[in-house]
Formats: structure tokens, sequence, C-alpha cells
């Protein structure tokens, strides 16, 4: 299938205003600022709202990407929502989005359980389905992580932040130059054999909801081998991205920035070490907003654009990795 009239239309993100900073956490539990920063790079992180969820997000993050790409939601022939944070077991987030954002009948669903990497996941399924029928597709990654973790676990609080990021994918006119937008090369993957190592382990039918399961706070995230993922994190990330710019005939010197996923400033430095990116062309903002999960790609992305680190033209290489274990890369052309 040839992909080389797709590209991204319009970006847009939402991060909520709440700041919890590091020293916040150490009133709540076990830890230090210091600690924090060493290992992780985190400074705050930002959480919705009691009363905010999945949808408000989706609307937010949603408005702005349409927004930037001069379209309606009527202009949209497709929805796919990443997400681990949904609005309810079931339906899927797609189906209240797609309903506030008042977009048309078309088909929306979410692409769930696929952790940080949900966000790429979603844009190689969306270059696939735009291009088979030249259509525009709104792909976003959501996370209110803050719903999901346990509040008194030191081991995973600390680490996540809530967010949103949104792009719409669909056709655009090449032109001669061929400096057109456009998706160069997408690569995804899995490793299903390492499922459990970062899981949230009760709700479904392994271990159905019951009291037993709310007095353990299994329905959270409980389930993380943070050292087995850092490793895991930076192999895949690196083979992916590797990978992409082979694909695309593209050098590491061509690409303009690095958007690495956004989970510990330790991995993105060993990544970019492995990469051999220069401090220079990788992004970071995993000290404003801790791990976003599947928005952090997109929220990322948007972040460069606005702060002009990035604009039209210019190559850039996301990577991700997450839970299943699942990653992938791609290599755009703004
Ligand atoms: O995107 C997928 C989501 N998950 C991730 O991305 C996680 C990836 N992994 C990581 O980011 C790092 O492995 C962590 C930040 C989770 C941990 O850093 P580390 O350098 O691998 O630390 P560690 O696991 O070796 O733990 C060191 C110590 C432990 O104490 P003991 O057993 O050595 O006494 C932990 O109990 O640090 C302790 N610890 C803390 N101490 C203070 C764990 N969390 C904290 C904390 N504050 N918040």
């Amino acid at each position: 299938m040839n992909f080389d009239h797709i590209g991204l239309l319009g970006i847009g993100s939402y991060v909520p205003e709440r700041v919890m900073t590091n020293a916040d956490w150490s009133e709540l539990v076990d830890t230090t600022d210091e600690w924090i920063i060493e290992r992780t790079g985190i400074r705050e992180r930002r959480y919705s709202s009691d009363d905010q969820t999945t949808t408000d997000f989706g609307e937010y993050a949603g408005k702005a990407a349409l927004a930037d790409a001069g379209l309606e939601a009527v202009d949209i022939d497709e929805l796919i929502i990443a997400t681990d944070t949904p609005e309810m077991f079931f339906p899927d987030s797609a189906s209240f989005i797609q309903h506030r954002l008042g977009m048309g009948e078309i088909p929306a669903y979410d692409l769930a359980g696929s952790g940080c990497a949900g966000f790429i996941q979603a844009l190689d399924v969306a270059r696939s389905r735009a291009a088979c029928g030249d259509k525009k597709v709104l792909v976003m990654g959501i996370e209110l992580a803050s719903k999901f973790f346990d509040w008194e676990d030191r081991n995973t609080c600390i680490l996540f932040g809530d967010g949103a990021g949104a792009a719409v994918v669909g056709p655009v006119e090449a032109d001669a130059a061929a400096n057109h937008p456009s998706i160069l090369s997408l690569k995804t993957g899995t490793d299903g054999s390492r499922a459990d190592i970062l899981s949230r382990i009760a709700g479904g039918t392994r271990m159905p909801f019951s009291m037993d399961v709310a007095k353990k706070g299994l329905h959270k995230l409980t389930r993380m081998d943070g050292r087995e993922i850092f490793k895991e994190a930076v192999k895949h990330m690196c083979a992916a991205s590797t990978e992409v710019m082979e694909m695309a005939g593209v050098s590491s010197e061509e690409v303009k920035l690095f958007v690495p996923h956004q989970a510990n400033m330790r991995i993105i430095h060993s990544v970019a070490k492995h990469l051999g990116a220069p401090e220079e062309k990788v992004f970071i903002n995993v000290d404003r907003y801790g791990n976003t999960g599947s928005a952090s790609v997109p929220i990322a992305l948007c972040e460069a654009r606005d702060m002009g680190v990035v604009e039209s033209g210019d190559l850039v290489l996301c990577t991700a990795f997450g839970a299943g274990f699942h990653w992938g890369a791609a290599l755009l052309r703004l």
C-alpha cells in the first residue's frame, strides 16, 4: 500500500491545571524530591480534577487538533482512542467522545491496553485506514492515570501524570519537492510473553471485580517491575527507531528532533545515546508532566511544534514503549 500521501493534518493536546510537585508527594508517601529527580527526572505532574473524565480530555485535545487542521468534527471519517484509563469498562471511550465532539455516525473505537505505546499503535492503524479510503482519521492518546494508580504505592504513584494528545491523519497534497507532511515509515511490535510485568490485574475475566479485589486495591495499577521495563524500553525504542530510519533511508543526522516516550529521563538519555542523538535534538518534558502514557508522544510533539523547536518540513522521529510489551516508532515529516 502506498502511504506517501498520508500525513498529519493537525495536532493538539491538553494537560489539566492541577499541579502535583515532588514536595507534595513527599507529604503523602515515603519519598523525597531528590530521589524522584535523580531516578526519574520528574519534578511535577498534572492531575485531572475529580469531575473530569476521559471524554473531557478527548474533547479538549480533539478540538485542538481539529482547529489546527482547519477542520470541523463532521469532516472526520473515523475516530481511534488509545487509552488505558477509559470512561468506563464498556462501551468504549470513543463512543462518548464521538458524541461529545458532534461527529457523524462514523466508525469510532478504542485501542486499549497498549500502555504508553498506544498512540503509535493507533497512528499505525489510522495511517492504513486513511490510505485505503482517503479518509481523515482523528487519533488520540488519553490518560487519567491519577484515577487508577495506588496513591499509597511510592513505587508507581510518583511516575504518572494525566494528559491527552491528538492528531488528524489523512491525505495531503503532494508537492513536487516531496516536502509535504508525511508518515515516512512506521514500525510497531509486541512481546506478549512479558504481559504480566506491568499490569492492572483485576476487573477482567481472570479476576472479576469483587469486594476482596476492592479491599486489596487490585483494580489499581498493582504490578510493575521497573528495572525490567527500563531495560526493555531502551532496547525496543532503539531498535524500532533504527528500523524506521533504515526503512525511510534517513540518517539520524537528518532527523531534526527525536521525541521519545516520556517515562523517565534516564530512559530517554539512554535511548538518545544509543541512537547517537545529541542532547539538543531530543525533546524532553517528563520533568513537567511525568509519564502520561499513550498521551506522552503527542503532547511532546505539540509542545515541540508550539515552542518552535520544529516546523513544517522537519523530520521528527517519535518512539514509545509500554505494557504488553508493545512498542513502536514513527518517522514523520511535519
Ligand atoms: O511506561 C511504563 C511505565 N513504567 C515505567 O516506565 C518504569 C520504568 N522504570 C523506571 O522508571 C525505574 O526503574 C524506576 C524509577 C521505577 C525505579 O528506579 P530504579 O533506579 O530502577 O530503582 P530500583 O527499582 O532499583 O529501586 C531502588 C530503591 C528500592 O529500595 P530498596 O529495595 O533498594 O531498599 C525502592 O523501594 O528505591 C526504592 N523506591 C523509592 N524510594 C524513594 C522506589 N520508589 C521510591 C520512591 N521514593 N518513590
